[in-house]
């Protein structure tokens, strides 16, 4: 079966072709990065126009690449939720507009659990039952995955995601959106030991998450500092890194203990994170656990991971109720209500 995924929860639009035995076909990407840099964030406006505008060529351009015509099709996923409204509502308008067309099956599938099976798309992939670390710029999550829709919240941050702490400090230290690589590309400049800050949530045995007193501890002590420095800005870049990793390796650790699991996945746009890959690495090896991640374009967002869970989903038979209905979106929708 050849699905086309459908990717526009954000600021990305992402269209795949993924095939049941081929695997991903053809995976393509319009980021709006440069569209929402000037604003340092998303507008959501700006970004359902954008997906209006380069959806339909994107499509196409996707079908070209693979030397295919649009009824080789056979079957239409796209992200339903959570996300923006604007950006949900064009994907699913396109989605069921053209398995309409086509009458093909349609189906709206849910981001998170997308990214979390983002990792099978690889040739090393992990197998049920595993833990999975979601970062991304709206979620920090980790849940325990027992199979396609049984899943179970572990924990997760209790204010800012990962990535929104990132973005922010980045705009601390005056560097451009988004923050993360931007913080993590200075941080390789900096010294160890020069800057510290204490590691959020220490002491508690739970598997929550907290980021925004960190970050409020970085504001701090920009401020209070007289030195404006490349270098200083650097230091407090890399201790900020520093302990966002080992909190969150620290939570990982915990949540395989605690499961008995022994893989871990690491999905989401944080994922790309090098030093967070290397600790958990490490980490993972010295409880004798696998820790697995997805290449960097599948940690991101990205319409491969929206065509492959489609296609697991439609061929357990699953399908939207009605193609011509109105498009029936989920801005929030939480992975625990997909519980079956
Ligand atoms: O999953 P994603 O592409 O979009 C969603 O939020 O769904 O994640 C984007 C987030 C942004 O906050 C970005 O700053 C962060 O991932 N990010 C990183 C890195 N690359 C992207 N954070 C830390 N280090 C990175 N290398
Ligand atoms: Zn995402």
């Amino acid at each position: 079966m050849l699905v086309l995924g459908i990717e526009s929860s954000c600021d990305d639009t992402g269209i795949a072709l993924v095939d049941s035995s081929l695997g991903v076909v053809v995976d393509r990407l319009r980021s709006q990065v440069d569209l929402h840099r000037q604003f340092g964030g998303v507008v959501p406006e700006l970004a359902s126009r954008d997906h209006v505008r380069y959806m339909r060529p994107l499509v196409q351009a996707v079908l070209d690449d693979a030397k295919l015509s649009v009824s080789s099709i056979e079957g239409v996923a796209y992200t339903r939720g959570p996300g923006l409204a604007g950006g949900l509502l064009v994907g699913a308008v396109y989605a069921k507009t053209l398995a309409c067309s086509l009458n093909i099956p349609c189906l709206g599938v849910n981001h998170l659990e997308a990214h979390i099976h983002a990792s099978m798309l690889e040739d090393d992939a992990p197998s049920y039952p595993f833990v999975a670390l979601l970062v991304s710029g709206g979620h920090s999550q980790l849940v325990l995955v027992e199979s396609l829709g049984k899943y179970t919240l572990l924990g997760e941050t209790l204010d800012d995601a990962v990535g929104e702490a990132f973005d922010k400090v980045a705009k601390m230290l005056g560097l451009s959106y988004p923050g993360g690589p931007e913080v993590a590309k200075l941080a390789t400049e900096g010294h160890r030991g020069r800057v510290s800050f204490s590691k959020p949530m220490q002491g508690r045995d739970d598997l929550m998450m907290s980021f925004s007193g960190l970050k409020t501890a970085v504001s701090r002590c920009l401020n209070n500092s007289q030195d404006s420095s490349r270098q200083f800005r650097a230091d407090v870049a890399m201790a900020f890194e520093q302990v966002v990793v080992e909190s969150l390796v620290d939570r990982c650790e915990k949540a395989l203990l605690q499961t008995g699991c022994k893989q871990l996945v690491l999905v989401g746009g944080v994922a790309a994170n090098t030093q967070l890959r290397l600790a958990l690495q490490s980490s993972m090896a010295r409880l004798g656990a696998q820790c697995f991640y997805p290449r960097l374009a599948y940690c991101t967002d990205n319409g491969a991971m929206i065509a492959y869970l489609g296609l697991l989903r439609m061929r357990r038979g699953e399908r939207d109720q009605n193609h011509d209905a109105y498009p029936d979106i989920m801005p929030r929708w939480p992975l625990a209500t997909l519980n079956q």
